[in-house]
């Protein structure tokens, strides 16, 4: 029989029921000092029916912060937090991996410690606004890493590793992805750095490939995945030869033999692509397993597993209205509409409140 959405699937050691990953979705909602709260809980053990639960971006550290009322995955208080939440999702017969962020120049000095200037691999200002506490800010200009500083971003990332370990994720998933800081350095656009990490795309890649290698060592190949966004303009984003920079980036990650490759095929928040790109030729180029993410629906599911475009698909919107998105794609029954005021902060509503099947 042909491969579809409802085919199990191991991804590195994690195995899925179905091949319906849901997407990292940003939702502010955490509590006091990063920590996962009850509600947060009762959002993802809704959604344990996917193959696979994506957690929302979550910073790895102080610096890392970019938005309101993330969660991070660097406190003791977070891990018995993200506990909560991994057991609960387990309990459901789930399986669920964090994703773990740096913002990098995506920030504002009021979400930072003692209003710290956010970091980038150079510092030039994005276009747009920072969400903040206090509103819409314009951005301010980030301060470029020093290499001396470099490791240290790198030790971030292998303790926020250990955290998920110890939190009972099932993996990680590295966000190089939609203009953060890792996309930062990989797109030239934004990275006009003049040492080994700057320049030649070998050298864009060089902090990604560092920060593979040390998660890798710590929680196995087989529990670790990667997001890139090759051609989404998001966050004032822009490279100069995007099909080779993530040929080569897809190349270079094959030899650590991850779980999967996460990849957003466009513009997010309907901001279109900036350039054309050739995603089949780049899935050729990828030997681990491919997750397919961006206005997916039903049928252009099930023939991207078909064809053999992907193994999996990443859902997002259709996750945030929909909990029993699974059971809803497997009768064809109707959708509920997501309520995009809700997408942001707030409350249990837009939440925890959209209506299960039959509810
Ligand atoms: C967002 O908050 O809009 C957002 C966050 C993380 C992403 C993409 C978008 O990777």
């Amino acid at each position: 029989m042909a491969l579809d959405l409802f085919s199990p699937v191991k991804l590195g050691s994690i195995a899925l029921k179905n091949r319906m990953v849901m997407a990292p979705l940003t939702r502010n909602r955490a509590g006091e000092g990063g920590v996962p709260q009850a509600m947060n809980v009762t959002y993802y053990v809704q959604r344990a029916s996917a193959g696979l639960i994506i957690s929302e971006a979550t910073p790895i550290s102080v610096m890392a912060h970019g938005y309101p009322a993330l969660p991070g995955i660097y406190t003791d208080a977070q891990v018995a937090g993200w506990k909560k939440v991994t057991d609960a999702v387990h309990a459901e017969g789930g399986k669920i991996v964090i994703q773990l962020w740096h913002v990098g120049r995506i920030s504002h000095p009021s979400l930072l410690p003692n209003g710290a200037q956010p970091v980038a691999p150079s510092a030039n200002k994005p276009k747009g606004k920072a969400f903040t506490y206090q509103g819409l800010v314009d951005y301010v200009e980030p301060r470029a890493l020093a290499l001396s500083e470099l490791p240290s971003i790198v030790a971030d990332y292998v303790h926020a590793t250990k955290c998920a370990l110890a939190a009972g994720f099932d993996g990680v998933e590295i966000h190089a992805a939609n203009g953060y800081l890792l996309d930062q350095f990989l797109r030239d656009g934004t990275n006009k750095r003049e040492d080994e990490y700057g320049g030649s795309i070998e050298n864009r890649s060089r902090l990604l490939l560092e920060v593979t290698k040390a998660v890798v060592e710590v929680a196995g190949s087989d529990k670790v995945g990667i997001r890139i966004s090759p051609v989404n303009p998001f966050n004032d984003m822009k490279d100069s030869n995007p099909q080779a920079l993530f040929n080569h980036v897809v190349t270079a990650l094959n030899p650590f033999k991850l779980a999967y490759l996460h990849v957003v095929e466009g513009g997010i928040h309907g901001g279109g692509i900036a350039d054309p790109f050739d995603f089949p030729a780049l899935r050729k180029h990828c030997q681990s397993a491919y997750m397919a993410n961006l206005s997916y629906d039903k049928a252009r599911g099930n023939a991207a597993i078909a064809s053999g475009h992907a193994d999996v698909i990443a859902y997002g919107v259709p996750f945030i209205a929909n909990p029993d998105l699974v059971k809803r794609f497997s009768i064809n029954a109707a959708l509920n509409q997501a309520d995009s005021s809700t997408f942001y902060g707030g409350t249990e509503h837009g939440y925890t409140d959209y209506p299960f099947l039959g509810a």
